[in-house]
């Protein structure tokens, strides 16, 4: 099979860096290459039954069975120490609708301040862990810790960040996005993070198209 650059047969001339040196450019192109990503909007309870909530971009699923997903935090955060503490947290969808609320709970406020109440947020309870949901999010998996991993450059010195990931144990659906019994993911019109200090893309259901692995 032939394929092509975007310039033809010949491969396009590339900006090259070691991120160790720097990138040489305006802004650091990192986050809006892996991008857009998913959006894990994560409550989780302080030992003292503050409930918190912060989004965190570094984020995607890991496993099908059992389901797990995980996040990074960039240094040690309120939702990794509660998460830590109690072993249970919940991710929410955050969607279209959402997103101003959504970006108002990454708030860098003390701890014993809720992000629900200062971005006037409803809860909903969860059914095996004790985080509340965004009753307005159409999805939530309400997850145990599984693991928390500090993370390392690759001569193996720490960095002051943590993957924690978590088996979702409950899953909740908003029923409208079930049609005919299949997850309707453009209809959830969930957010994605792109680069730069304010991209976001939503999806659309014209941009889907279909393909099945070779047999
Ligand atoms: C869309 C979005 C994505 C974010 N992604 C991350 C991330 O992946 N890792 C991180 O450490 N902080 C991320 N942040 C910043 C945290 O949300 C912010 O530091 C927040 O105050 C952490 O809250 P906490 O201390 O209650 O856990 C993100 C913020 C926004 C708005």
């Amino acid at each position: 099979m032939a394929h092509s650059s975007a310039s033809g047969n010949a491969p396009a001339p590339k900006h090259f860096y070691e991120p160790r040196l720097g990138h040489g450019l305006p802004h650091d192109p990192f986050n809006a290459i892996v991008g857009p990503r998913p959006i894990g909007w994560i409550s989780t309870l302080s030992k003292d039954g503050v409930a918190n909530l912060a989004p965190y971009s570094f984020f995607n699923a890991f496993n099908y069975v059992p389901p797990l997903i995980g996040f990074s935090s960039i240094g040690w955060k309120d939702t990794v120490r509660n998460i830590a503490d109690t072993g249970e947290f919940v991710w929410n969808l955050a969607t279209r609708p959402l997103a101003e609320a959504m970006n108002a709970s990454c708030a860098a406020v003390p701890s014993d301040v809720s992000e629900f109440d200062l971005v006037g947020l409803a809860q909903e309870p969860s059914r095996l862990v004790k985080p509340p949901r965004v009753a307005l999010s159409p999805v939530a998996f309400e997850c145990r810790l599984t693991q928390m991993i500090r993370l390392k450059t690759a001569e193996g010195a720490e960095v002051d960040s943590w993957l924690t990931l978590g088996e979702v144990v409950a899953v909740h659906i908003d029923q409208r996005l079930l049609k005919n019994g299949i997850y309707d993911t453009a209809a959830a019109q969930p957010i994605l993070r792109g680069g730069g200090p304010a991209d976001y893309f939503g999806i659309d259901a014209a941009q889907r198209f279909e393909l099945f692995r070779p047999r």
